[in-house]
């Protein structure tokens, strides 16, 4: 037996599907000029900083507004190196998940541990003091599930590294060497904040709400997971291995595309020229990585936007920050399944620097939705339906 209804009559215009062009926040932290191609942190092009200001400066510009002094900076990354260890009932969470564990699962499960256990410091209201104690302790979460996984106990921070170091040392135990670490720093400055994306905008809504810095970061780490975010670059990785030779590229990319798969590392929901941070990548994987490991992601890329400007013509499909994330940190050493937990280590002085900027000046983001359902229907007891 059926109830009677009717279709609600729409009670909105249609919104944009996926919100693209809304503008839902102001934000002085960072701007994507998308018909450009440009990518500006307060002020700053992102040229003028990749590969000249460290990533600790860049954090300071983030979170304080303004390149420090050094003096500002000598204190202030003394204070992320004090903010390097882990209760033991974070530790204790990470020994308990099993190996095969996602590292972005581990990351949040970490932060969301890190807010129940560290009572004192991650109150209900949100300040700069808990910004930088909870981004100095995301290498140090990542470092520990990786080791454990691996049945390798955890080891302690170094306050005498800087955040690239300090996360290579933490991983693997050994002193990291500058081939290494530069270009993981570079790739740190690069990714750090990125206007209203899918993560910030989850960070900036819960904290909205006068939730708590963690519970906002932890919704953000979940966001950021996705392949369509910030998920791609392991599956860039996957992908490259699968092709395995430049003899294959063609082959390859045409059945993806004749499947209807999206190619990961390409396409972005705002940037209708090359992404800037991608020219940057290149430049760094060209000089990084394995000769033929470049020349596979260097043919690949090329075939790519080919077949994507012929089979999608119009939508202006470049190449994205993920594609040459992958090469840049597998020659770091990271293992596949850490680049987008590595990105979020990057993105969470982002993340932080936004949830302090609305609460500045908060109102509750409480969108509206376009009603597409039924009204009017009867209740009918459970018995007659
Ligand atoms: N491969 C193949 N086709 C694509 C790709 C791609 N990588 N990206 C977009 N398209 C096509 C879509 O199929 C669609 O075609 P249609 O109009 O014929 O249906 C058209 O281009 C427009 O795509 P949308 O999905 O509307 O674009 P949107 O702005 O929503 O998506 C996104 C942006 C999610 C990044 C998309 O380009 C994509 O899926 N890329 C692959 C995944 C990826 O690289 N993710 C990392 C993004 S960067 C970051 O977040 C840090």
């Amino acid at each position: 037996m059926s109830s009677t209804s009717a279709t609600a009559t729409a009670d909105a215009q249609p919104k944009p599907n996926g919100l693209e062009g809304v503008v839902a926040a102001s934000t002085a932290l960072s701007h994507v000029y998308g018909d450009e191609g440009k990518l500006v942190y307060r002020g700053y092009d992102i040229h003028e900083l990749a590969g000249k200001a460290s990533f600790e400066e860049v954090a300071y510009l983030l979170w304080i507004g303004h390149l420090p002094t050094q003096a500002e900076l000598d204190e202030f990354t003394g204070k992320l190196g004090q903010n390097r260890t882990l209760p033991d009932a974070v530790v204790t969470a990470l020994r308990a998940l099993p190996a095969n564990t996602p590292p972005m699962d581990a990351l949040r499960t970490g932060v969301s541990m890190l807010g129940a256990t560290m009572t004192d410091l991650f109150d209900e209201v949100p300040d700069q003091d808990e910004a930088v104690a909870l981004a100095a302790r995301f290498p140090a979460i990542l470092a520990a599930f990786h080791r454990l996984r691996q049945g390798e106990e955890p080891i302690a921070g170094r306050p005498d590294l800087n955040t690239a170091q300090n996360y290579l040392y933490q991983l693997f135990g050994t002193e990291p060497e500058e081939r290494h670490w530069q270009p993981l720093e570079t790739y740190l400055v690069l990714l750090a904040d990125h206007g209203l994306n899918a993560s910030t905008f989850a960070a900036r809504v819960i904290a909205s709400t006068e939730s708590d810095l963690c519970s906002a970061i932890t919704g953000a780490i979940g966001a950021l997971k996705g392949p369509l975010h910030g998920g791609a670059p392991s599956k860039v990785l996957d992908m490259l291995n699968e092709i395995g030779s430049v003899d294959n590229v063609e082959r390859w990319l045409t059945d993806a595309l004749d499947r209807g798969d999206r190619l990961m590392g390409f396409g972005h929901r705002v940037y209708k020229a090359e992404d800037p941070r991608a020219e940057i990548l290149r430049g760094m994987a060209e000089r990084a990585s394995d000769p033929d490991f470049f020349a596979l992601s260097k043919t690949t890329e090329d075939r790519a936007l080919a077949l994507l400007d012929e089979r999608k013509p119009g939508r202006k499909l470049y190449t994205n920050v993920e594609f040459y994330s992958a090469a840049v940190l597998a020659a770091v050493g990271l293992p596949g399944d850490m680049f987008t937990a590595t990105f979020a280590v990057s993105r969470s002085v982002g993340w932080t620097a936004h949830v302090l900027e609305q609460l500045d000046n908060n109102r509750l983001i409480r969108p509206q939705s376009q009603f597409a359902g039924e009204i009017g229907k009867t209740f009918v007891p459970i018995a007659e339906r």
